[in-house]
């Protein structure tokens, strides 16, 4: 499913397309696609478009996400969107494929250490 939507990324300044796939704790799957904006920091990724499909349909609990990228190394997650996966389930898999779709594995905790939680926020 990711490798599918990636085919929809909007992305004509980077050309690189990058689609993902969040499956929800109920096994449903909500996916998402790369949205570049002329004012380049606007754009939103992959895992992030899919994640507010999720949370929109009301699905905030996560086993893992698929991540699809057409380029030849793994494509992991950038921060913001690791910041994003981790307020939701910070344990949850992170699955990056690339275009031979070949894949590796990664639990969010290991790709995120000491990620900021709900239980700092406001640090009061
Ligand atoms: N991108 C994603 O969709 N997901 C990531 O994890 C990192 C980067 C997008 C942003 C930009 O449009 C393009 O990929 C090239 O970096």
């Amino acid at each position: 499913m990711a490798a599918n939507v990636m085919e929809n990324s909007y992305s004509p300044y980077s050309r690189f397309k990058v689609g993902a796939a969040v499956e929800c704790a109920d096994g449903t799957v909500f996916t998402g696609c790369t949205i570049e904006n002329a004012a380049f920091g606007v754009t939103m990724c992959a895992e992030s478009a899919a994640v507010a499909s999720a949370v929109s349909a009301g699905k905030n609990k996560f086993k893992r996400i698929a991540i699809a990228s057409e380029g030849s190394t793994y494509y992991v997650p950038c921060g913001t969107c690791r910041q994003i996966l981790c307020e939701f389930s910070p344990e949850m898999e992170v699955l990056c494929s690339r275009a031979d779709g070949r894949y590796v594995s990664y639990s969010l905790t290991a790709l995120m250490p000491m990620a900021m939680g709900k239980d700092q926020k406001g640090n009061t």
